[in-house]
C-alpha cells in the first residue's frame, strides 16, 4: 500500500490528540506521515502528545487560514477534521470564535480542497450528533432532520450542510461522522466527567446543571479513534455516520458511578441553575456504520469510565496547570471568556 499523509486538523485537542495516538501505537503503516494542524486554543495542549514528539509534524496556525490550508491539503491524502471550538457553554457567552472555527474554518478547507481539483483527498469531518438537537423520543439516524440548540450545535449543522452541498456541487471527496459525547484520557477538566472526577477527587462539590436528568449515549474515545480509522479505510464517500453506543445515562447517573468508582458521598453532588437550551435528551442509532464498516464499540461505560478515572488519578500533572475557579465553574455560560 502507498504511503498515506494525513492532516490531522485540531490534532491537539482531546479527540484529535487520542485519534493521532491511536494511529501511532496500532493503526499506520509504516511510512504513513501525520501533520497536526493547531492554533492552540482551549483544549489544545501540547502535553496530549507527550512522548510522541518526532513521530508527527506540527503546525501551530488556524484553519480558517485559506493560504495556509491550500498548503497543507497540497500534500495531503486524508483530512480529518477534528479542529472546532467545542465547549457548548462558552458559545453561549460568546459565539464568535465558534462560527470562526466551526464555520469559516471548513469553508476554508472544503475551498482548499476545491483549488487541488484532484480526487486524491478526502475528508473526514467530525460532526456531532448535537446537530439533530433534542431527541425527545426515538432515535435519530443519519437522516433525522437538523434541529440544533446551541451557537455551538449551530455552527457544527451548518458546516455539515456546506459540506454536502460542497460534495454535491463541486464533488469533493468527504464523509461526515456524527459521534455521540465521548470521554476518556486527555479531556478537558471543564467537561462533565473530568470536572466530576476533579471536583470529587479534591472533595469539592460537582455542579449538576437542571438536576442532571440530561441524557446522552457515551462513547469511549478509543472507539471513537477505531470508527474514524475504519471510516478512512472503508467509508463510502458521500456518506454521514453515526458514531455512539448503545448505553444511555443521565448525567446525574454519570456523577453517581464516578462517586462510586472514588469511594465518595454522593452528597458532593450539588443541583445548580440550567445552561439555556439544554437539551434534554440525545439519542442516535449507529446501525449503519456497524452494518456497513462493521465498527463497534468495545468498551462498556463501566469499564471505560474505570480507565477514565484511573488516568486523571494518575496524571495529576497534567490536569493541575488547566484548572481554575472558571474552568471548575458552576455556570461558565456567564463567564466573559476571551
Ligand atoms: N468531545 C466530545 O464529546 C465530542 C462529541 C462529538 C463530536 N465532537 C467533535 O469532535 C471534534 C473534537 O472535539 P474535542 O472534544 O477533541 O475538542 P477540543 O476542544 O478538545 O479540541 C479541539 C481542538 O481544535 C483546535 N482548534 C479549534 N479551532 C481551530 C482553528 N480555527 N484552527 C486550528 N485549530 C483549531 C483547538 O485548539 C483544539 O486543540 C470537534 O469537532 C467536536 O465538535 C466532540
Amino acid at each position: 500500500m502507498s504511503i498515506m499523509n494525513y492532516l490531522i486538523t485540531g490534532g491537539l485537542g482531546f479527540i484529535g490528540s487520542n485519534f493521532v495516538r491511536y494511529l501511532l501505537s496500532t493503526a499506520k503503516e509504516k511510512d504513513d506521515k501525520i501533520m497536526i494542524v493547531d492554533y492552540g486554543g482551549i483544549g489544545s495542549n501540547e502535553l496530549n502528545l507527550k512522548g510522541l514528539e518526532g513521530s508527527y509534524e506540527l503546525v501551530k496556525g488556524d484553519i480558517a487560514d485559506r493560504r495556509l490550508m491550500e498548503r497543507l491539503i497540497n500534500s495531503a491524502e486524508v483530512i480529518v477534521n477534528f479542529a472546532a471550538e467545542t465547549h457548548v457553554d462558552r458559545s453561549i457567552s460568546n459565539p464568535e470564535p465558534f462560527i470562526h472555527s466551526n464555520l469559516i474554518g471548513i469553508y476554508s478547507i472544503l475551498e482548499a480542497m476545491r483549488k487541488k481539483k484532484e480526487d486524491e483527498v478526502k475528508l473526514v469531518h467530525i460532526s456531532t450528533d448535537e446537530v439533530y438537537g433534542d431527541i425527545r423520543q426515538g432515535v435519530a439516524d443519519e437522516g433525522y432532520p437538523l434541529r440544533p440548540s446551541s451557537p455551538y450545535s449551530a455552527t457544527k449543522a451548518s458546516a455539515d450542510m456546506l459540506i454536502l452541498s460542497y460534495a454535491r456541487t463541486y464533488g469533493i471527496n468527504s464523509i461526515i461522522l456524527r459521534p455521540s459525547n465521548n470521554y476518556g484520557y486527555y479531556q478537558f477538566p471543564e467537561k462533565l466527567i473530568p470536572k466530576a472526577i476533579i471536583m470529587a477527587l479534591g472533595n469539592k462539590k460537582i455542579p449538576l446543571y437542571g438536576g442532571g436528568w440530561q441524557e446522552r449515549q457515551w462513547t469511549f474515545v478509543v472507539d471513537t479513534c477505531e470508527a474514524v480509522y475504519s471510516v478512512i479505510k472503508r467509508g463510502k464517500v458521500g456518506e454521514i455516520y453515526n458514531i455512539s453506543s448503545d448505553e444511555s445515562i443521565r448525567n446525574v447517573d454519570v456523577v453517581k458511578k464516578i462517586l462510586k468508582i472514588l469511594n465518595k458521598n454522593e452528597s458532593l453532588m450539588e443541583v445548580t441553575e440550567d445552561r439555556p437550551g439544554h437539551d434534554t435528551r440525545y439519542r442516535t442509532t449507529s446501525e449503519k456504520i456497524r452494518k456497513e464498516i462493521g465498527w463497534r464499540p468495545r468498551f462498556t461505560f463501566e469499564d471505560g469510565l474505570k480507565l477514565t478515572v484511573k488516568w486523571y488519578m494518575e496524571n495529576e500533572w497534567w490536569w493541575k496547570p488547566l484548572i481554575n475557579d472558571k474552568v471548575l465553574g458552576k455556570a461558565p455560560w456567564k463567564v466573559d471568556w476571551p
